[in-house]
């Protein structure tokens, strides 16, 4: 819910536009009080009247409007806001807030906040592309602005890939999320694993599992929506980058082991990455031939880097709460007790991920959570439920 939250919403001039409308009408459905700004161009797409009914207030447009200045200057304009939201983020509203450019309403109120700013950009498939923005984005990414999309899909310019600004719903999400920021979590950060690694053999081939990374990406939104300030650290999945959460993407385990100690420092970890023990010791530059009379080839492998047991061993780095998972086929609760004496974790949510348990690209799970005082049992439920759970109960550990 989002009673008494007060969202800045921006609406800049793309087609994607229209959205916003919808948006007004779910975040007032929740309980927020939004309050609008329009551009120039925006106005070229979606009528200040229709702003105007749904937000129930005035729309403001015009830097130099005495009215307006008079009745909300735009400092007041972000002083009254808990959350500023740009939709849709159109390339040259990203170049101008990564420029400090200010030269209309909407570019001053940014550069004037103090406030979280969430952007949803929206724009064709080659400006999203084009180094100047991507380089844009990454500066804003660091400064703290918050990312929802672009998602991938058929355009408005009968093009098809990445830029299609998020659907009303999935904003709303990352506006909770940004919002959570007065939850128990607020303050701290979390580092999470998810997803399977890839393992080069030659430059097509690789080692991987089946993880499809759900279990992970829930408890990082989980620990976001609670106010954690959240990284994820993904091998390839099919899933979106959840709104709210930095997402990096790695291939290999030494990828996210890179990824997870520039991560550093943070409050706690949670390891639910299905990490390849094992990688090729060798990875031919080439694709390997099939045929010949050698026959097939014989793959010598060679131990990968321990995530887990680095991060619960990383010293004055290590964050206060270290939690792994294992993933069992047999005597789940005592193989994962073993586990967690060897690995040095904190706690340890077992999973039974024998055939038939579904565990593996399922939408459920049945844990234990393993600790020093013993092991709970908990009920099968979907991995969101998991996710939430095990979220309140790191929430718990660092309020008691
Ligand atoms: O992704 P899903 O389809 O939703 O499935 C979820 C899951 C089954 C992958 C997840 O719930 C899970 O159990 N993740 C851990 C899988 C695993 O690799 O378990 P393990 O018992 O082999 O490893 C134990 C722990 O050490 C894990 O926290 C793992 O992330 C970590 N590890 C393992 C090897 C390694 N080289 N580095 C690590 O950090």
């Amino acid at each position: 819910m989002l009673r008494g939250k007060r969202v800045l919403l921006i609406v800049a001039g793309g087609i994607a536009a229209f959205k916003s409308l919808e948006l007004v009408r779910r975040l007032r459905g929740r309980g927020a009080m939004v309050r609008a700004v329009l551009t120039e161009a925006g106005a070229e797409f979606v009528t200040p009247l229709s702003l105007q009914a749904l937000t129930e207030d005035k729309v403001y447009r015009d830097l130099f409007s005495l009215t307006d200045e008079s009745e909300m200057g735009h400092i007041q304009l972000s002083r009254d806001a808990d959350l500023l939201v740009v939709v849709p983020a159109t390339a040259n509203l990203l170049a101008k807030m990564r420029a400090g450019i200010a030269d209309d309403l909407a570019s001053t109120v940014l550069l004037a906040t103090d406030k979280p700013v969430l952007v949803a950009p929206a724009m064709n498939v080659r400006m999203w592309q084009h180094p100047a923005t991507v380089e844009n984005i990454q500066v804003l990414r660091q400064r703290g602005v918050l990312l929802v999309g672009p998602t991938e899909g058929d355009m408005a310019c009968g093009e098809f890939g990445p830029g299609r600004m998020s659907e009303p719903e999935e904003i709303v999400a990352a506006i909770e999320q940004a919002l959570g920021a007065g939850g128990p979590l607020s303050g701290r950060r979390a580092l999470v694993t998810s997803g399977p690694t890839w393992e080069p053999i030659d430059p097509v081939r690789y080692i991987a599992n089946r993880s499809s990374g759900k279990q992970g990406h829930a408890i990082a939104v989980a620990l976001a929506r609670l106010g954690a300030s959240t990284t994820l650290v993904t091998g390839p999945t099919r899933l979106a980058d959840p709104a709210g959460v930095h997402t990096v993407h790695i291939e290999s385990a030494r990828e996210m082991l890179e990824a997870c100690s520039a991560a550093l420092p943070a409050d706690v970890a949670v390891c639910a990455a299905a990490v390849a023990d094992w990688r090729t010791a060798q990875q031919a530059g080439q694709k390997i031939k099939k045929g010949g009379n050698a026959g097939p080839p014989t793959l010598e492998l060679a131990e990968n880097p321990d995530i887990l047991a680095s991060l619960a061993a990383a010293g004055a780095k290590r964050p206060g709460l270290v939690i792994g998972f294992a993933a069992e086929t047999e005597t789940v609760v005592s193989h994962a007790t073993e586990k967690r004496r060897r690995k040095g974790c904190d706690w340890i949510v077992a999973n039974d991920v024998s055939p038939g348990s579904g565990t593996f690209g399922g939408d459920d799970n049945t844990v234990h959570l393993v600790s020093e005082a013993g092991s709970e049992d908990w009920p099968r439920m979907g991995k969101d439920a998991v996710a939430s759970r095990l979220a309140d109960r790191i929430a718990t550990f660092f309020t008691a």
